[in-house]
């Protein structure tokens, strides 16, 4: 595997042996702070970022790497026209391995196709986010010690929101997982995902717009209505308040119930459930780091 575009580019045992790594990494940080010295990371952001760049970037500097790249495509020749393609291949002459993100869905595709370096699509539009994937699993993977049976709740902007499409094509590999889908009718999950990964795969899940089912899941994934996919603003400021986590509706939670996002969060959790032993979205930005250390790694061939 040379890049990693889709989390289903990843085999589940590719998977298991980047979470081991990644645990390796956690327990023994020293071992690795050398095993990338002299590579360099080029981190091309035509999207706004946080959590993704920074977290690619701490991984590669952990690891003993450096790191170029632009954080706004304002600041790169796109702005004067040049082509997705035109850039990979570029970069490829000046680093080791590209994470990209792009508003466009497919870009980083055509970018991997372009460049003779590994390139890891850091998110692009909608469609996939692979990594946050990958972080999300070892979330999972640490707080339940498994990645079947379990009962997701993904609540809020389903039809957008990238980084659930991609955890459900993940959890959809795993045996005995079911999924409630709680959101407002107009965000449901894309009829892809639907027909193509929870149907074909025979597994159970409801769409629903309330919370009756709280008392039996064993994660649910917040997620924030994307402002910025939305063609009228009135129908984001309608629908962007109609899912608010607050510590009331956990009531009848289950005690070991793992509390996930992505992040930013703009609203969508209460503030007052962040120091309720269930809410793990700050673990979840820690744990980004580390399995990001992996997946350089292995794009890397290094041992
Ligand atoms: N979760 C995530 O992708 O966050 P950023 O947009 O801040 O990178």
């Amino acid at each position: 595997m040379k890049d990693l575009i889709s989390i289903t580019d990843l085999s589940i045992e590719e998977l298991q042996e980047l979470i081991a790594k990644a645990e390796d990494i956690i327990s023994n940080p020293d071992e690795y702070c050398e095993k990338c010295k002299r590579k360099k990371l080029a981190t091309l952001f035509f999207e706004p970022s946080t959590r993704t760049r920074l977290s690619f970037e701490s991984a590669m500097l952990e690891l003993g790497g450096s790191v170029i790249g632009f954080s706004e495509a304002a600041s790169s020749s796109s702005a004067k026209g040049e082509s997705v393609a035109d850039t990979a291949r570029t970069i490829s002459c000046y680093a080791d391995i590209i994470a990209m993100r792009h508003p466009k869905e497919g870009a980083p595709l055509v970018a991997a196709n372009a460049a003779s370096i590994p390139v890891i699509n850091a998110g692009d539009g909608g469609h996939n986010h692979p990594t946050q994937t990958l972080t999300d699993l070892l979330t999972i993977y640490r707080e339940k010690r498994r990645f079947n049976n379990l009962k997701v709740g993904f609540c809020g902007d389903l039809k957008f929101g990238r980084t659930v499409h991609s955890l459900i094509q993940a959890m959809s590999r795993y045996e005995g997982n079911s999924f409630v889908l709680i959101s407002p009718e107009e965000l449901r999950v894309p009829g892809y995902i639907k027909t193509d990964v929870l149907d074909k795969n025979k597994l159970q899940y409801k769409e629903t717009d309330n919370w009756d089912d709280m008392a039996e899941l064993d994660i649910l994934y917040m997620t924030r209505v994307q402002r910025e996919r939305f063609f009228n603003e009135a129908d984001y400021l309608r629908l962007r308040d109609v899912f608010i986590l607050t510590e009331d509706k956990l009531t009848n939670a289950k005690d070991d119930l793992c509390i996930m996002h992505p992040l930013p969060r703009v609203n969508e959790i209460e503030r007052a459930v962040d120091s309720d032993k269930r809410a793990c979205y700050f673990k979840q930005v820690l744990y980004g780091k580390y399995i990001r250390m992996a997946l350089i790694l292995k794009l890397l061939g290094v041992e």
